[in-house]
């Protein structure tokens, strides 16, 4: 699969970033260090082109590979930016949504129903009536419960639904922790359980859901994964639910994979690795993996595994759900140096202004380059704990990590912050940062600063005169 492990240390090439001769980053022909002067820190930076052209070569890689028909749904939990997703759209990408909002924010960038496949283990009944009103193109079950309140739903709208079912297969990816893995029994709760017999249970109870018609299986194993011979895997243990499906003869035109395909330059710690930092309180080294032509790795073992349970023959379309493999690499926060204490003994800290309170929740749990934006080439000499503006101890990047000497003032880039900061973020009393894009040397918003007054808009006020009072004189509100 091409895949092996390095301890390389990366440079901004990696991510399709230049380093000019000042030794400043430079991103989508845009300096990062202008970008943060005019829009403010914390700032998150889109490579547009790099995004779009990602978007492209997942799509062809899967098309290339697969036989059948191949429908990608991009994962909007991964980075619900509407401008991101609309350079995903862009490019070819359809919408997996999980959640009522999500399908609002699809509905509302123009996605039709029929481009929609519906996810999550939480569907209230206003969210399945949307999915009616809105003819999702399928709706993925989680559960019989599921199952028959839109059934119910479905006969009240006189509609017939096309659902799949969400399967747990009961299978952990290589390297991946059996108590997270979203595919496990133990670790989550998400599908029909195939083991316990619970998924071939429901498919005997279908006919009898006479306003839904099924049309396949679904999965989604993880997050993270590297190693593509676990799709594989994963779809080796379906193939006795497909045989009972025949039997029943329930005609399987689709099987969704889910998503989960690693991002080439980041990943989980391990528990191991969580364990080791905690105890010794300094990040391990990440190895890293080598990308190369990853997606067509994941592609080819995907088919392999639908080859080994169709026999070659009518291969049902097809359906990946990519999040963070698409965004991950293609985003960077850039966050400002704002004071250094140096305590011998204990600790060297640099204060910034972000950390896991408020935008960097990702880094609590995955490795994440980091570089100085203004002299990316500065030598890394000394331990930093880099922490957030919040008034609580873990609020931090990273403990102890290799840096140059930061300096008041100076600008960082948290790469890979493309997939799953935005969605984590909250305004823990501090405004949620902008998103800017960057291609070819300009720079647009995408999302602006949130502003004082917008983060008081859903309060009611017990005196309504403080409600339209004047806003006070204060810069940045
Ligand atoms: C059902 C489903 N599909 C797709 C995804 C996207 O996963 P990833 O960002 O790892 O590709 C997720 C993520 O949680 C998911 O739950």
């Amino acid at each position: 699969m091409g895949l092996f492990f390095r301890q390389k240390k990366l440079t901004p090439q990696a991510w399709g970033l230049e380093v000019d001769a000042y030794g400043k980053l430079i991103a989508g022909g845009c300096s990062s260090v202008q970008l943060a002067e005019e829009y403010g820190t914390p700032l998150h930076v889109v490579n547009e082109l790099r995004l779009a052209s990602t978007t492209a070569d997942f799509l062809s890689a899967f098309t290339e590979a697969y036989p059948g028909k191949v429908s990608v749904h991009y994962a909007f939990k991964c980075n619900p930016v509407p401008g991101v997703i609309e350079v995903v759209k862009n490019a070819g990408m359809k919408a997996e949504v999980m959640t009522e909002f999500e399908l609002f924010l699809a509905l509302r960038l123009g996605f039709t129903g029929q481009e929609i496949v519906v996810n999550g283990p939480f569907k209230p009944e206003s969210f399945l009536a949307a999915c009616i009103e809105n003819e999702v193109r399928f709706v993925i079950a989680d559960s019989l419960q599921e199952l028959k309140t839109l059934n119910q739903l479905a006969e009240s709208f006189g509609k017939k639904m096309d659902v799949l079912l969400r399967i747990n297969p009961n299978f952990t990816p290589k390297g991946m922790n059996n108590g997270t893995a979203t595919g496990s029994r133990r670790g989550c709760a998400f599908g029909l359980d195939l083991e316990g017999g619970e998924a071939a249970e429901v498919l005997s109870l279908l006919p009898k859901l006479q306003n839904l018609r099924f049309n396949g299986f679904h999965f989604h194993i993880g997050t993270g994964i590297r190693h593509p011979d676990d799709y594989r895997l994963a779809l080796s243990r379906l193939k006795g639910l497909v045989g009972h499906a025949r039997k029943l003869r329930l005609e399987l035109r689709v099987m969704d994979v889910g998503g989960g395909f690693a991002a080439p330059l980041t990943r989980e710690m391990t528990t191991w690795e969580m364990l080791a930092y905690q105890a010794f309180d300094r990040l391990p080294a990440m190895k890293r993996w080598d990308a190369d032509s990853q997606f067509a790795g994941f592609a080819v073992a995907v088919t392999e595994g639908l080859r080994e349970i169709f026999n070659g023959e009518n291969w049902p379309e097809l359906i990946v759900e990519p999040g963070r493999s698409i965004t991950s690499a293609n985003q960077m926060l850039l966050l400002s140096a704002h004071q250094v204490k140096d305590r011998p003994g204990a600790k060297n800290w640099l204060t910034t202004d972000g950390g896991i309170g408020t935008v960097t929740m990702p880094t609590f749990y995955e490795f994440h380059e980091i570089f100085l934006c203004n002299d990316v080439n500065r030598p890394r000499e000394k331990r930093l704990t880099i922490n957030g503006p919040g008034c609580f101890a873990a609020d931090v990047v990273y403990r102890n990590l290799l840096m140059p000497d930061v300096n008041p003032g100076e600008v960082l880039a948290v790469m890979d912050s493309g997939a799953y900061f935005t969605s984590w973020e909250s305004s823990f009393g501090h405004p949620r940062p902008a998103v800017v894009s960057v291609a070819n040397g300009t720079s647009r918003l995408l999302r602006h600063r949130e502003t004082f007054e917008e983060m008081l808009s859903r309060d009611e006020f017990t005196d309504m005169r403080n409600r339209q009072g004047k806003t006070p004189a204060i810069a940045g509100a």
